[in-house]
């Protein structure tokens, strides 16, 4: 991608290695990133250094970085057209990231709210590399002059950063950075928890039953549809805040199916939440069965998984030191 001259936007993702992901992180992210990829140079990088910053057995963190390498290529994107690879196989992430610390207010890095967050859930470890994860971030998406990144709600104050930290550098030293922007695409869903449907699914919610993962086997599938909460009215309708849990079926109902509200009311008049739940369960499926069949057989070749992921770095690589070597020209180290 780097020698082809096209008008393409390059546009970069990461995602977190902290384990399977669920049906939330698929409707909400993932199913838009082939549309996105065929739009646009994509680079997408398992975010391993950044889960260093929450303390986990190294055998996991290991297994889990591949796994959601091979889970990338399950999704379909494709390794030879866009760049994949995993964040630590790129070191030069890591040296610029302490370039940027020097160019990155405490104050600034303190007004994180995910860092105000996360500090106060885990107390226990409030480590350093929490505080600078942001700007860990930020040389992630630098370092490859990425003009889009696609992002949730709560990435969009480190995207901010990002951009000002990127507009102070060049403000500086000239044009170094591409100042980032958000990524609009196809507008993911929201899915919330099905067992708490006012909190979004997350894998790490203690109540398997409140989320979908996208490794659970198709009776498993099933009977958490079938035990989401709902309401009493036994009716199929968008509503209000007594119908969240219809809602979210709705919701996760017309991701999978590609139907309007209207569309999905007119199946179900007249018919109960019975009904419509196995209808729900067996659109989930329809949809996540075959990502897991192609997930654990990309798993299962870990020579090809490996291959990709080397050749990914490489490309990676080779773009990441082109920036980082201006980058420390700029900046005044000693060049010889
Ligand atoms: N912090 C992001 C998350 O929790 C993951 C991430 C790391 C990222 N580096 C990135 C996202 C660069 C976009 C761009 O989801």
């Amino acid at each position: 991608m780097e020698q082809t001259q096209t008008d393409k936007k390059t546009v970069l993702s990461f995602v977190q290695a902290s384990g399977t992901p669920t049906l939330g992180n698929y409707l909400g992210a993932f199913k838009n990133w082939h549309e996105m990829a065929a739009e646009n140079d994509c680079i997408f990088g398992v975010a391993d250094l950044h889960a260093l910053t929450v303390r986990s057995q190294p055998a996991d963190l290991r297994r889990r970085s591949i796994e959601m390498y091979a889970m990338l290529l399950a999704l379909g994107l494709d390794p030879e057209k866009n760049i994949i690879f995993l964040q630590s196989h790129v070191q030069e992430h890591a040296v610029l990231a302490w370039v940027l610390d020097c160019y990155t207010q405490f104050g600034e890095a303190a007004r994180m709210t995910q860092f105000k967050d996360k500090s106060a859930r885990h107390a226990d470890n409030v480590n350093v590399g929490l505080f600078t994860y942001p700007v860990l971030m930020a040389a992630d998406i630098l370092i490859y002059k990425a003009d889009k990144v696609p992002v949730g709600d709560d990435q969009k104050q480190h995207l901010e950063l990002a951009r000002n930290i990127a507009e102070r550098f060049n403000g500086i030293y000239g044009d170094v950075f591409t100042v980032p922007e958000p990524y609009i695409g196809k507008r993911g869903a929201k899915i919330l928890s099905l067992q708490e449907p006012e909190k979004k699914m997350s894998k790490s919610d203690p109540n398997a039953k409140s989320f979908i993962s996208l490794t659970d086997p198709n009776d498993v599938i099933a009977k958490k549809i079938k035990s989401a909460v709902t309401d009493s009215e036994a009716r199929v309708y968008f509503g209000g805040e007594e119908k969240k849990g219809i809602n979210n079926l709705m919701t996760i109902y017309a991701c999978c199916t590609g139907m309007d509200f209207a569309a999905i009311e007119a199946q179900f008049a007249g018919k109960g939440y019975g009904d419509f739940k196995a209808a729900v369960a067996d659109a989930v499926v329809a949809e996540i069965e075959p990502l897991r069949t192609e997930y654990e057989r990309i798993l299962a070749d870990k020579a090809y998984v490996e291959a990709c992921a080397k050749a990914g770095a490489q490309k990676a690589q080779y773009l990441a030191q082109k920036t980082l070597r201006k980058v420390m020209k700029k900046v005044g180290f000693y060049q010889i």
